[in-house]
């Protein structure tokens, strides 16, 4: 997002529908968008961050009927659930609106006077389906077996006369702004998406509901006996909490910097009827639509609609928010699937958290109150070692490193940046040996401890937006001045000597991580192969755990496994002859994209870089092993000659190596970095 460096970063959440309470996946979308309002407000740029509540139509008046209460006492009820639930996430939205609020009614009816006085709204016959669940129309050729095509839920037939938007006019117009703007819809893969639909002719949009059907909605102001069709309300929240029609000035200051983060099960909605509204409003367009993926359990979308959602406060309650925070935004690549599942969660809790950062930052602390007074050391000569100018290059280096990634939206490889510079002072801590050399050099001691505490203080600071709260306390508690407000003040070396060191205990304690009960028997992690079966073939264990076909055809699994070293000659393969090995394409690849296949507990497909015009497509079967977000940027061996197979309707274009043992895989990797498509041989 090269346009992100000057102007207002504006940045919006969807507005949640008050039908029931939130789960996770509200929560990921609101902590991703409070985490990119910190990271720009630590660029140094202006910025406004809004979030709110959908509080119409057909869904939300279906909720409040179950409840036996009148709508606008369930809306008034349920909203809560929301407006308390940000502070309590450290969300730092500027604004929280409400489509129910006399400031959003009263733009919702201007807007719709504006255009009913251009001619863009005319009344006309509407025969069709509505799906309460999504609030959508579509026609009878659009629906999958009667049902909805979007969620497989109900649909109700309509025949009544409405109004429409002239939504049709505008096809032309969005295509060649979308063609002039490439990075207006992202990721690249939504883009497609939105040209690919927009290859059909485009409708136009009813954009009303007749009061004797639906009563709970903004009315429209030419026909009363008429009520506005919620996302024709919901879609305008943008522009409302910006100012429109209420005080230019700001609304145009807001306005060109707006940036809507949404999931990519409402990208419709905002890159085709949003975009085309404001076109006819004669407004501008949105500088970026972002559509991040969606949190899976079990391989399904995790939806209010369908019951299966984790709940974001009993997560809070039970982790801490900092730390729910961290694994949401370091599990999920923006743009693409994740699965959550507690034990994931635990295990980044420990291994991250507890260990890498809380272990380092308990270590210097007790080490600090025990030898030296419990105050920080002087820098002197530092620890005398080139590990020193190594620590702080990367230290400082990092800082614009990050905000390259932060803008790319990459905040997975953002949080293991910093996450490398932790594990570099650890491993500074373990070269320069402060612990050890105290008694014979307490100068060089004293210079690596005040090293390792300023390197630690750069990425709580890089860290503070993804974990406010903690970040706050551990860099007071190493006496550290508060978090820096802006990167620029980010300076090697501010760190103050003689500031007292005050930590008391371990700052993310470890967690047991219980034994998760898998949800199916093939969902067991890769059964130990049993001696005198292993091999360092392509043979078996494929996607579904069954056996590959006998010959010398690789099974279709995007992976192969070499066994542990059985010790068992019977079961040694065959010789070959140097040409047949040979004929194998091994090649190095570069991770460019993973994420979960749905349905399957095994499966990640992967976008590879082999070093050809395009990368190609994996489907391989370590998902037991390794998280999406942990393979993006990492290198593996592929054979690449085998035939291209198809795996769960995907086709598979490479197979990743792996050697296996009773703890699952473990994918091959060059010791250090090659150039994509390099020969292994
Ligand atoms: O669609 N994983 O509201 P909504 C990740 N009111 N994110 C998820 C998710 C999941 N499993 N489930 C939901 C509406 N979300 C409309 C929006 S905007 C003018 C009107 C997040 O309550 C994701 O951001 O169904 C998704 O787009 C949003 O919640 C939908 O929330
Ligand atoms: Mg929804």
């Amino acid at each position: 997002m090269s346009d992100t460096h000057s102007g207002v970063f504006y940045i919006t959440t969807p507005i949640y529908y008050v039908n029931d309470r939130p789960h996770i996946g509200h929560g990921y979308c609101t902590i991703l968008a409070d985490v990119l309002a910190r990271f720009h407000r630590l660029f140094g740029q202006e910025t406004y961050f809004l979030t709110g509540t959908d509080e119409h139509g057909q869904k939300v008046q279906e909720a409040a009927v179950k409840r036996g209460m009148s709508s606008q006492a369930h809306v008034d009820d349920m909203h809560r659930h929301f407006r308390d639930l940000w502070p309590t996430l450290h969300v730092s939205n500027d604004d929280f609106i409400r489509t129910t609020e006399p400031r959003h009614v009263r733009v919702v009816q201007h807007a719709l006077q504006l255009l009913w006085d251009r001619g863009l709204i005319y009344r006309g016959e509407y025969e069709g389906f509505y799906s309460p669940r999504v609030e959508k129309f579509f026609a009878a050729d659009e629906l999958v077996d009667g049902k909805c095509p979007e969620t497989g839920g109900e649909v109700h037939q309509i025949k009544e006369s409405n109004y429409f938007f002239r939504m049709s006019q505008y096809r032309d117009a969005l295509v060649a702004h979308i063609h002039a703007h490439p990075d207006f819809i992202r990721p690249e893969s939504r883009r497609n998406e939105v040209l690919g639909f927009l290859k059909q002719p485009l409708q136009d949009l009813c954009i009303s509901r007749p009061k004797a059907r639906l009563e709970w909605g903004i009315p429209l102001p030419f026909d009363p006996d008429y009520v506005t069709y919620v996302w024709f309300d919901a879609l305008l929240n943008y522009c409302t909490a910006a100012g429109l029609y209420l005080d230019d000035e700001r609304f145009a200051h807001l306005w060109c910097g707006v940036h809507h983060l949404i999931g990519k099960d409402i990208l419709t909605t905002h890159s085709v009827y949003w975009t085309t509204m404001l076109m006819a409003l004669e407004l501008p367009l949105p500088r970026h639509i972002i559509a991040h993926g969606w949190w899976l359990v079990d391989r399904t979308k995790m939806s209010k609609s369908l019951g299966n959602v984790v709940d974001p406060l009993a997560m809070k309650d039970k982790y801490g928010v900092d730390s729910l925070r961290y694994f949401l935004m370091r599990e999920m690549v923006v743009g693409l699937d994740a699965d959550f599942t507690e034990e994931a969660f635990l295990k980044r809790h420990n291994f991250d958290l507890a260990n890498d950062l809380g272990n380092l930052a308990n270590r210097l602390a007790k080490f600090v109150q025990r030898s030296m007074g419990g105050v920080v050391p002087a820098p002197g000569e530092g620890s005398g070692t080139p590990h020193d100018d190594d620590l702080r290059a990367m230290a400082t280096g990092l800082p614009a490193r990050v905000r390259e990634l932060v803008e790319d939206l990459r905040i997975e490889a953002a949080v293991e940046a910093v996450m490398n510079l932790v594990r570099r002072i650890n491993r500074y801590v373990a070269e320069t040996e402060p612990f050890k050399v105290i008694k014979t050099d307490p100068a060089h001691a004293a210079g690596a401890v005040y090293h390792a505490l300023e390197g630690l203080r750069f990425a709580l600071n890089l860290l503070a937006p993804i974990m406010p709260g903690k970040c706050s306390e551990l860099l007071a508690a190493i006496g550290a001045p508060p978090p820096v407000t802006s990167l620029d003040a980010l300076r090697w070396g501010d760190l103050p000597a003689g500031a007292a060191v005050t930590l008391q205990d371990a700052p993310f304690p470890r967690h047991e991580v219980p034994t998760f009960q898998a949800a199916d028997p093939g969902a067991a992690p890769a059964p130990a192969r049993k001696p005198g079966k292993a091999g360092a073939a392509a043979r078996e264990a494929g996607p579904s755990g069954a056996p590959g076909p006998a010959d010398a055809t690789p099974a279709p699994m995007g992976v192969a496994q070499a066994g542990v070293a059985s010790g068992d000659p019977s079961a040694a393969p065959a010789k070959v002859t140097y040409d047949h090995f040979a004929a194998l394409d091994l090649r190095v690849g570069t991770v460019l994209a993973a994420e979960a296949v749905a349905k399957s507990d095994k499966l990640l497909r992967l976008d590879v870089d082999l070093g050809e015009a395009r990368p190609r497509q994996v489907v391989a079967g370590i998902a037991k092993a390794y998280a999406p977000a942990d393979l993006v940027g990492r290198q593996f061996l592929f054979v690449a000659n085998l035939e291209p197979r198809k795996v769960f309707g995907l086709l598979s274009e490479a197979m990743v190596l792996a050697g296996h043992d009773d703890d699952g895989l473990a994918a091959f990797s060059p010791l250090r970095p090659l150039p994509a498509g390099a020969k292994a041989s």
